[in-house]
């Protein structure tokens, strides 16, 4: 048996975790390729051999050892002629696809197309519906919380307001659960917009009070008179996606202009998913990786891993993909009760 892995999307600290329990759980005669850059490897057929001795290790290391692009091999004809042709040239009896829902999307597709598929959840922005955590995002939560609690300090010695960003484009997870663990003033996230002078408000009431403040800001939040969420609208990823960034600055800025305090912005961005996964995280990986070789040995294709409560389950991979994960009202209320 021919068994090809890839992960595809952004990357976070996990992944070779996932890889090292697909490998060191497939049986000797199951043979891993290990295929390179997402669905890019398999267009352009770039893939390597992976043994019990590749992988050793690993899964204390971030990032993914396969590399990871944002291709989208239906995008074109061609691209996805090319997949095709490849998978069959390779003779891959199945594929395990480690992504978000981009790249489980295309997991998805390939699986209704009749592909031997299973998925396994990534994203740092814990989005994935159907799925307790996706691995990376414990790992994105403790790095954010530190750099929040640093800011503290200086925020306090200069008086100032200081917004920090946090990634999460849809879902404010990251940005919530940071903040709530290193105690932000005011947790901004893209499921609960609030309008500028709210915002003004909470921020005057701190300052009269407290005399600093720390506001954490998830990237895809937008104050409710914004048309558009800040980025770069000229860089658009394959799967139609701009590229997010610049909401601290800018609400720096607007802060600043209407209440004359000081005020800093600090954007954590890819920080948050670079280097070493928490255990938590390694665990995660390595469950996911041990659970989707066993889907593949057991052949119940099309189907994700999952974490539900403390146990790994498996689902149809297009409940994974049918709808995102947003944080519930009621998270965001018990959050509410530490603002100002
Ligand atoms: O989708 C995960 C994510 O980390 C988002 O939070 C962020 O907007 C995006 O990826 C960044 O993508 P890139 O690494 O391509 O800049």
């Amino acid at each position: 048996m021919r068994i090809g892995i890839l992960t595809g999307g952004g990357d976070c600290p996990g992944l070779n975790a996932v890889i090292r329990g697909i490998v060191k759980s497939a049986p000797d005669d199951v043979e891993i390729l290990g295929i390179m850059h997402g669905w890019k490897g398999l267009v352009d057929l770039e893939y390597i051999t992976l043994t019990d001795d590749d992988v050793e290790g690993i899964h204390i290391i971030g990032g993914t050892i396969l590399g990871t692009s944002r291709t989208n091999p239906f995008k074109s004809e061609e691209m996805s002629q090319k997949l095709e042709e490849n998978v069959k040239k390779i003779g891959l009896d199945a594929v395990i696809a480690i992504g978000g829902d981009d790249t489980l999307s295309v997991a998805a597709k390939l699986s209704s197309m009749g592909y031997n598929v299973v998925g396994v959840p990534k994203t740092i922005d814990n989005d994935v519906s159907n799925t307790d955590f996706t691995f990376g995002y414990h790992t994105a939560v403790n790095v954010g919380a530190d750099a929040i609690d640093r800011l503290h300090s200086t925020a306090k010695s200069h008086g100032r307001v200081i917004f920090v960003e946090l990634m999460g484009r849809e879902a404010g997870w990251i940005t919530i659960e940071a903040g709530l663990a290193a105690g932000a003033h005011l947790i901004l996230i893209p499921e609960y917009p609030m309008t500028i002078d709210e915002i003004v408000n909470y921020v005057k009431e701190r300052m009269e009070n407290k005399g600093y403040m720390i506001v954490a800001v998830a990237e895809g939040f937008k104050p409710t008179e914004l048309e558009n969420v800040v980025g770069d609208k000229s860089e658009i990823d394959a799967f139609g996606h701009i590229r997010l960034g610049g909401i601290a600055h800018y609400m720096a800025e607007i802060i600043k202009e209407r209440t004359g305090y000081d005020t800093r912005s600090v954007v954590l961005g890819h920080l948050l998913r670079g280097g070493t996964p928490t255990a938590f995280d390694r665990i995660l990986g390595t469950r996911y990786g041990v659970h989707a070789m066993k889907l593949v040995l057991d052949k119940d294709f099309g189907r994700m891993v999952a974490l539900k409560g403390n146990e790994i389950i498996s689902i149809p991979l297009e409940y994974a993909i049918a709808t995102k994960k947003y944080v519930p009202f009621d998270y965001y209320k018990l959050a509410q009760i530490f603002f100002g």
